[in-house]
């Protein structure tokens, strides 16, 4: 009381930051000693900072509080090195800026943190804010393809890494994860997240926050994280990106908000809503999602940022007739920061002051920002990520390099190993390394990748040359361009094949391919790409196909055709030290599909959760649910990739017949290494409620365990089903666990599976 009666004097300028200052950026002694009426002792550290923050929303203008929900981003300018215009200077010193996005370097955040805290009359300071995806400068592979080693630990250790970087540059928050569930490739954003399923989607969304946040927020390194795109974003129809989403409330809590949920039970302190619209209501003006949902319902205390210009846009959607409606829209929905539209900032003062919009929201937004930047230490230590010296040591130091090559190794799924021809023998005659992405070393950063710099890429070449014997010839010839209509160059690489023992070919997408606004209808192997591959075939040279890319492609004819297929999705910094370590053997490929991979584009959407439907497919019935001219099945399944040595499975077992709905359950299986090397396996447990009052997916994944095994080794691989896997929405949209038939299947991938049953009582 005291405190607050004390804050709301009317004191301006240069008195109202001498008091705040010493409210707030002093120690607690000295608040206790100033206000000793107030029994501190009883308050925890969450309701000092309340208290700091009340006190601090007494001396805000309204423009101020504006300010703070005002995000706008650094220019780009050559001419200068300063990243911000004297027009934006002139905003903070007015504190109408209360975060930036795009803005790197610990020197220059320094000299613009400084303005604000220094020059500004609250002193209040900013949030430098980045998108920092896949790694900063040690880039890493990309999140797909991360979400293929299926070992969140590991993944937790590369966001980790990730955030020292970029906390070193003066970051204080990336965008980051992306946790939206793609069942599209058309999308290309499926590149950003873990794929299609909302289980291994939870796992990795919560690894991520756990690693760019740390253990605390006040440890060096620690960064806030942000989960997007709140919610539904990767249900684009027909897969282009920024489309219309249409689902029912139970696809959007059963399929697309688990990873969302994950990382708000993992502590996220943000979340970035989102540019579409779900069902009518574009994400970014929905009360429902952002404050029923989020927070009535999930209990989410941190900030919720809007998409890059989405506040704006709900003009466009139709969902708004003016600015000030749609900064209205979106504040009353729950959206605390405006990312550039700028609305909040100029329209809303008036709105406010007209009584269009009631102070509260504002305020309640305000304290939402104020209490992360309290959170992250930023009162009492604005600086804290200024360091020009750390900054300098930070990057690509030894142990990020081999962490970005391991997770570069179990990132890579190989898909098909005909005649076991690889691993290759390290002293085959010629190799023949052909193709647009061999010798490429801006491609394989992949989209969003960081302050990553081509120069920092090892190429398929350059790790290949490593790898072999001196007297192994390594021949090179680039066939065609990634997407160029040209064929000229196919002869010549057709040549160079001839003289080799061996053709190991590297096609794919180029970056910008996949990622934001990089939505395909075709997902073949772009321009002549394919003609190459067929063009070498013709020689009839063993072909190994190395693929990157970010997003599972249509490679039908190089599936039934080529020998060995090498998904390397896009592996970062590491990429060609990581491929070769697989081709060679020095690693065995341990990886996974986290996504399925189509026969072809008509098959799309395509997702090994999908529902049964009252026509099962069935080969002596035409009137069954499938397609005249392709079978159901994918041409990979989800969850499949294959290893150089053999995963035998035996003796799946359950702990009971029948529990009761309150109980758990144990599943166990017996996974033996009965091929000639060690290996790493996945081991995948999923169930199905065989009926229900609400249907169930054919499948669900519900728990996997990564085991290294010997030749020869055999391990029994247990998990517990708890009622929480068991369960689902009823029609009243409550959880429960219904009485009845379950099955629950393992094995290696999504479709060769061992299964038990078990009763739910
Ligand atoms: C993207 C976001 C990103 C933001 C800021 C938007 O276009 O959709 O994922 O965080 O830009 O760069």
């Amino acid at each position: 009381m005291v405190a607050r009666s004390f804050c709301a004097s009317t004191l301006s300028g240069r008195g109202a930051r001498f008091v705040y200052y010493h409210i707030t950026m002093k120690s607690l002694t000295l608040f206790i000693l100033t206000f000793s009426l107030f029994n501190v002792f009883a308050l925890s550290q969450d309701a000092i900072i309340d208290k700091k923050i009340d006190s601090l929303l007494n001396l805000m203008s309204l423009e101020e509080k504006l300010g703070q929900l005002n995000q706008t981003i650094g220019t780009w300018s050559v001419s200068t090195t300063e990243r911000i215009s004297e027009e934006q200077a002139a905003m903070i010193r007015q504190g109408k800026i209360g975060s930036f996005l795009g803005i790197i370097g610990a020197f220059e955040t320094g000299r613009i943190q400084r303005i604000a805290v220094k020059e500004s009359r609250l002193g209040i300071p900013l949030l430098f804010g980045l998108d920092v995806i896949h790694g900063f400068r040690t880039v890493f592979p990309i999140p797909l393809a991360e979400a293929s080693t299926w070992n969140p630990d590991l993944i937790e250790r590369a966001a980790r890494v990730a955030a020292n970087e970029a906390s070193a540059a003066g970051i204080q928050w990336t965008f980051a994860p992306m946790v939206d569930i793609a069942r599209d490739p058309r999308w290309g954003r499926i590149a950003e997240g873990s794929g299609e399923d909302p289980y291994l989607g939870s796992v990795f969304a919560a690894a991520r926050v756990r690693g760019f946040q740390g253990k605390n927020l006040s440890d060096v390194g620690a960064i806030l994280a942000c989960a997007k795109h709140f919610a539904a974003y990767g249900g684009a129809e027909a897969g282009k990106d920024y489309n219309t989403v249409d689902l029912s409330e139970r696809t959007l809590r059963e399929i697309y908000s688990p990873p969302f949920k994950a990382a708000v039970d993992a502590g996220v302190w943000t979340l970035m809503s989102a540019f579409n619209e779900i069902s009518g209501v574009p994400s970014s003006g929905n009360r429902w999602l952002l404050t029923d949902l989020l927070r009535n319902e999930w209990g989410f205390k941190g900030f919720v940022v809007s998409d890059w210009t989405a506040i704006s846009e709900l003009q466009n959607h139709g969902a708004a007739s003016s600015r000030t409606d749609a900064g209205i829209l979106a504040l009353r929905a729950g959206v605390d920061i405006d990312m550039v539209s700028g609305i909040y900032e100029n329209e809303l003062v008036d709105a406010v002051r007209t009584k269009k919009l009631p102070q509260e929201y504002v305020d309640q937004a305000v304290r939402r920002v104020l209490k992360a930047k309290f959170a992250y230490g930023l009162f009492d230590h604005p600086y804290r990520n200024c360091d020009t010296l750390r900054e300098k040591s930070e990057m690509l130091t030894p142990d990020h390099l081999a962490l970005a090559r391991t997770v570069a190794q179990q990132s890579i799924v190989l898909l098909k190993n005909g005649k076991n021809i690889l691993p290759l023998d390290k002293s085959v005659r010629t190799i023949a390394l052909i193709g647009p992405l061999a010798d490429n070393r801006i491609d394989p950063l992949g989209p969003w990748a960081g302050v990553g710099r081509p120069d920092d890429v090892v190429t398929v070449l350059e790790g290949v040359k490593q790898k072999i014997l001196p007297q192994t010839k390594l021949l090179f010839a680039r066939g065609c361009t990634i997407s160029s209509d040209s064929s000229a160059d196919i002869e010549q690489a057709v040549r160079v094949v001839n003289q080799a023992d061996v053709a190991v070919v590297v096609l794919g997408e180029g970056a910008h391919m996949s990622g934001e606004a990089a939505s395909r209808s075709n997902l073949d192997l772009p321009g002549r790409q394919n003609e190459l591959l067929k063009a070498i075939h013709r020689t009839g040279k063993p072909i190994v196909l190395v693929l990157m890319n970010g997003r599972p492609l249509t490679i039908s004819w190089a599936a039934e055709n080529v020998n060995a297929i090498v998904e390397a999705w896009f592996l970062g910094v590491q990429s060609g030290n990581a491929i070769a370590d697989v081709l060679f053997g020095d690693v065995n490929p341990s990886g996974k599909l986290p996504a399925t991979f189509p026969r072809s584009v008509g098959q799309i959407p395509l997702y090994y959760n999908h529902k049964n439907t009252g026509r099962p497919i069935a080969d002596s019935n035409k009137y069954t649910s499938k397609y005249l001219d392709v079978p159901n099945t994918p041409l990979y399944p989800f969850g499949f990739g294959l290893s150089y040595t053999k995963f035998s499975y035996s003796n799946i077992w359950a702990s009971s017949r029948t529990i009761a709905k309150n109980q758990e359950i144990r599943i166990a299986v017996d996974v033996e290494n009965s091929g000639k090397r060690t290996g790493d396996e996945v081991v995948q447990l999923y169930v199905q409620d065989e009926a229900a009052s609400v249907t169930r997916p054919v499948r669900e994944l519900k728990g996997f365990k990564r085991v290294n095994l010997k030749p020869g080794e055999k391990q029994s691989v247990e998990f517990v089903l708890t009622p929480e896997h068991l369960s689902f929405y009823n029609l009243e949209m409550i959880k429960v666990v219904e009485s009845g038939a379950f099955s629950a299947f393992v094995g290696g991938n999504s479709v060769d599976v061992l299964k038990t049953k078990f009763d739910v009582e």
